[in-house]
């Protein structure tokens, strides 16, 4: 098996062999690769050598370093060299259990677990839901990840938004914050180095999004071997190793989620959350001419607009950059951030920037800036400009979609 070493693939230098027993058995061998950057990489390994087991065969296990590089994050495309060059299956690919969309090409094994976003509480005061928390509560969340989006849902609790999930954590362990909601893996990572005392509890969060499935990827042309991996990991559930061998990353899937090829999005894609608020059931649905190739509403002025750089300027460049392409946040203008296939209106986006940002100091600017700067954005993202300024409410209240009208690739 040869590969010629991309650049993110530098680092993935290390493709060891376990053998696992039944030596001389029928089946071929099975090759799966694993992140060697992710929490459950030892349970992924573990539940490959089980299922080879059960197989009687032998199992070639491929590391991988999922970090990618610091700004794109890991790329998708990478995850379809590896399913061509390098393993049969990629295991530990999360799928959200309520959304859509799997690397191009790749197709998916049934869930073999469940984990997900969890709330993280000290145990001297646990409470298991959003709702139980205190009036006030600061609440610590690792950027571009999904609870980030679930504030706007309550807005007694304060989002504290940090880089890495050690931050949030230590944030939570100095007791900056009650509460964290986080990685399952991570924290479970997190706690198993630091076993000295048990410092916290942390629950399933049952919010949007916040579930996600464990499956392994592979090329339609490995679709036997993902047949015979189904059913080993069937066998393994019904003898109870299955259990024994997530926990406790992560649960049994559910078996009404068993088959997540139709039900599939990326932890990257889950940065904006975009689906959230547009889904919310009895929510106006966007005017499709609107979006298409219609007249574009004329929301906001361009002295406003010119108001608003200087605003952004000031308050929003920092994080994300002074030509919006991003920096510690995400980038703010163009495709991906305004994509029609998000289903994503101005009032939604404006509802984050109004109650989460600036992300040190939410909601802390004046309702006119705030309504300044959007017009900005608008403006950025190709939006022309009319005779008459956005306002708060109307920017809040607005059932106009966002999508990218600029011309830039
Ligand atoms: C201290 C850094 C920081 C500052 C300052 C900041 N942001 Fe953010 N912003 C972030 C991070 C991190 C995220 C991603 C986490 C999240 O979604 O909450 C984010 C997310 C966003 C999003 C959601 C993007 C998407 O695609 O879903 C918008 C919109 C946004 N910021 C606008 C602003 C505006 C406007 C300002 C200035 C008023 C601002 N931000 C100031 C860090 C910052």
């Amino acid at each position: 098996m040869k590969h010629t070493p991309h650049p993110t693939f530098l680092r993935t230098v290390l493709s060891l062999a376990l053998v696992a027993s039944g030596i001389g058995a029928a089946q071929a061998a099975v090759s799966v690769c694993v992140d060697s950057s992710s929490p459950t990489v030892e349970m992924d390994k573990a539940i490959a050598a089980a299922v080879a087991k059960q197989q009687k065969t032998t199992l070639t296990v491929h590391a991988f370093d999922g970090t990618g590089d610091d700004e794109e994050g890991f790329d998708l495309k990478e995850f379809n060299k590896m399913a061509a060059n390098d393993c049969q299956l990629v295991m530990g690919f999360p799928v959200d259990t309520s959304a859509s969309g799997l690397p191009d090409g790749l197709k998916a094994t049934s869930a073999y677990g469940r984990t997900g976003f969890v709330l993280v509480t000290p145990v001297a005061a646990p409470a298991h839901s959003l709702s139980r928390l205190p009036e006030g509560s600061q609440v610590a969340v690792t950027y571009q990840t999904t609870p980030n989006l679930y504030f706007v849902d309550y807005p007694k609790l304060q989002a504290d938004v940090h880089l890495t999930n050690d931050d949030a954590i230590s944030a939570l362990e100095q007791k900056k914050v009650g509460a964290a909601m986080l990685w399952r893996p991570s924290v479970v990572g997190y706690l198993a180095q630091h076993q000295e005392e048990k410092q916290f509890d942390y629950a399933e969060l049952d919010e949007p999004h916040a579930r996600w499935n464990l499956v392994a990827l592979y090329d339609p042309a490995n679709a036997a071997v993902a047949q015979s991996f189904d059913a080993s990991i069937k066998a393994l559930q019904a003898s109870g190793a299955l259990g024994k061998l997530l926990d406790p990353y992560a649960v049994v899937a559910d078996a009404a989620s068993g088959n997540s090829q139709a039900n599939a999005t990326t932890l990257s894609m889950l940065q904006r959350g975009a689906q959230l608020a547009s889904n919310t059931p009895g929510a106006p649905k966007a005017d499709p001419a609107a979006a298409g190739g219609g007249a574009i509403d004329k929301l906001y002025t361009s002295a406003q607009a010119d108001k608003g750089k200087a605003d952004y300027a000031e308050n929003c460049a920092l994080c994300h950059g002074d030509t919006l392409a991003g920096r510690a946040g995400p980038a703010l203008k163009g495709k991906h951030f305004a994509n029609p296939a998000a289903n994503f209106h101005v009032g939604d986006i404006f509802t984050i920037v109004s109650q989460n940002m600036p992300a040190t100091q939410p909601a802390s600017l004046d309702p006119k800036m705030y309504a300044d700067i959007m017009a900005f954005l608008l403006q950025e993202n190709g939006y022309p400009a009319g005779d008459k300024e956005l306002t708060f409410d109307d920017a809040k209240a607005s059932k106009v979609p966002l999508v990218y009208h600029g011309t830039e690739q």
